[in-house]
């Protein structure tokens, strides 16, 4: 049986989280899978109330006795520094040492995206965003704060082992998937020493895998082209920043956040499931939160448990609610988020009868 801790979080990840919940339940009767869902308090009310975001104890437990995490999103004005996301989201990507952020993004319908004469089969792509260093691993200071002299350094870390792993798993990715071509994405003419090193990672590595085509796009032309070509992209490796930016930019192309699962993993280890979106305050306490990113990351967490059946009876599911505008109103749809779980639920007992 898998173990999975259950992280609801903050804002609306409450929401989608208990609707990701619900059609694991659905799934466990239909499919006679059996889950041990264990709910963690983590989030900011915790920190508020305890000053604790995560204890050592809490992140080994994590780290050692779960199959899976699942996380709903992580942030809340009343923590302005976002200093409990820090030390929970980047926390446990960092000391679970989960290198691979996979954010894949495929249009299911022409009218989700926002471009034009764009058809699903030319929207299909996976970025294997770094999640481990970069500018994210909060190296740095502040000196003179507040002053009219105040220095802010934020260092970006890149080392040959960090830059080569997550440039392989592209690469692996792309070979065992059938995926043609490996793009890198990178500011290499600005930050020559970033650049330069992911650069000639990405030509050495790319040398052993001849079927895999390779090109090196900079991060800023690249957001230019994801919208003017995006059927040229299978593949997208790159630095965490970028591909924290980038991923939100794809999203977009294929409906929005609503639409898009993630997953932070290291081979072998206990796997981060979460949706690329965060705790969206404009939509708190409305009932407009669409809950299919998170259903669809509970999809890829079946996936990577071995549940690939499963996982694609929720993702067939998912795809008959966008067709069918079974959906919250940022896909056009008239339902509430917990309508849109039930609708959800409903249509997997259809299918599996
Ligand atoms: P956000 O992703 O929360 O929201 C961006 C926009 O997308 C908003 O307009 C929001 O309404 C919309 N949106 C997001 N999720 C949606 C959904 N499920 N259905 C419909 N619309 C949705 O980004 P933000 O506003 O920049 O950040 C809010 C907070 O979330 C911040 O504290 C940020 O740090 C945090 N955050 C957390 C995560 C995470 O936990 N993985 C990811 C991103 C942002
Ligand atoms: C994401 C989020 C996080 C990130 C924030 C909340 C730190 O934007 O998961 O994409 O930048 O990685
Ligand atoms: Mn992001």
């Amino acid at each position: 049986m898998s173990r999975i801790a259950i992280i609801p979080g903050d804002g609306i990840g409450m929401d989608v989280t208990q609707e990701a919940v619900k059609v694991l339940g659905c799934v466990q009767e239909e499919y006679g899978i059996a889950l041990d869902l264990v709910e963690w308090n983590l989030g900011a009310q915790r920190y508020i109330d305890t000053g604790i975001t995560i204890t050592a104890e809490e992140m080994a437990e994590l780290g050692s006795d779960y199959n899976a995490i699942f996380l709903g999103a992580m942030g809340d004005a009343r923590v302005p520094d976002n200093a409990h996301a820090r030390d929970i989201l980047l926390g446990m990507r960092f000391q679970l040492d989960l290198f691979i952020n996979l954010r894949p993004i495929r249009l299911f319908e022409s009218r989700m995206s926002p471009l034009r004469d764009v058809r699903p089969e030319d929207v299909d792509m996976v970025i294997f965003r770094e999640n481990t260093e970069g500018v994210y691993v909060g190296m740095g200071g502040t000196f003179k704060k507040g002053t009219a002299d105040e220095i802010a350094i934020e260092e970006d870390v890149n080392t040959r082992k960090g830059v080569e792993r997550i440039i392989r798993a592209a690469f692996e990715h792309a070979r065992v998937n059938g995926r043609l071509r490996v793009t890198l994405s990178d500011k290499a003419n600005a930050m020559p020493h970033a650049g330069g090193l992911y650069r000639r990672v990405f030509a050495e590595v790319g040398a052993e895998f001849a079927d895999v085509e390779r090109n090196a796009v900079y991060a800023d032309a690249l957001a230019l082209d994801l919208v003017l070509h995006p059927a040229r992209y299978d593949v997208i490796v790159a630095p965490n920043l970028f591909g924290d930016i980038l991923s939100d930019l794809a999203a977009a192309l294929v409906g929005g956040l609503g639409l898009a699962p993630s997953a932070s993993l290291h081979p072998g280890r206990v796997g981060l499931f979460e949706p690329v979106h965060g705790s969206a305050p404009d939509l708190v306490g409305t009932n407009r939160a669409n809950p299919l990113a998170a259903i669809m990351t509970a999809a890829l967490m079946l996936r990577h448990l071995g549940h690939a059946t499963v996982a694609d009876a929720i993702e067939k599911s998912v795809q008959r609610a966008v067709r069918g505008g079974h959906t919250t109103p940022d896909l056009g749809g008239e339902l509430g988020t917990a309508a849109v779980g039930d609708w959800v639920c409903r249509d997997l007992r259809e299918a599996g009868e």
